[in-house]
């Protein structure tokens, strides 16, 4: 059993996406083990995403990040890092296989609806960075 963070960003939290692509996720099997929703501080995105800081979108990334709430989850099943890269799609919407949450629903590179952590070093960080162990079910 794996866990990895999802996010659903303020793009698809302003879409009202969050009942659907809750529905993807629960439909493909995967147990949502935590889930709260938050406005991010300027500081909580930067270090969030601390390892493009030397990326030319990273200024860019941060401002979209905060514009409006998000909602942060937990979710748990075999395999599941990879399963949630997959139903989302790749990073650009334009190139996301169809039928996945990005194909379906982002609108660009940055504003793609939702994050999934690409590895279990990361899962590990971006769980603990969001979550403490009691608020996962
Ligand atoms: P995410 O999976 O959250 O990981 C890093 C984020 O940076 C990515 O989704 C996009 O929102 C954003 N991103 C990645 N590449 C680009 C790019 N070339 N231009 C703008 N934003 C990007």
């Amino acid at each position: 059993m794996q866990r990895t963070l999802s996010i659903i960003k303020p793009d698809g939290v302003a879409s009202r996406l969050i009942g659907e692509v809750i529905r993807v996720f629960e439909s493909a099997g995967i147990r949502i083990a935590a889930i709260k929703m938050k406005q991010l501080t300027r500081r909580e995105a930067e270090g969030f995403y601390y390892v493009h800081k030397e990326r030319p979108f990273f200024g860019e990334l941060v401002e979209f990040m905060i514009s409006g709430p998000v909602v942060l989850m937990v979710l748990e099943g075999d395999n599941v890092i990879a399963r949630n890269r997959e139903i989302m799609g790749a990073t650009d919407p334009a190139e996301a296989a169809p039928g996945t949450i990005r194909a379906r629903w982002a609108s660009s590179k940055q504003n793609n609806i939702v994050h999934g952590s690409d590895s279990e070093e990361s899962a590990n960080f971006e769980i603990n960075y969001f979550f403490s162990q009691i608020e996962i079910c």
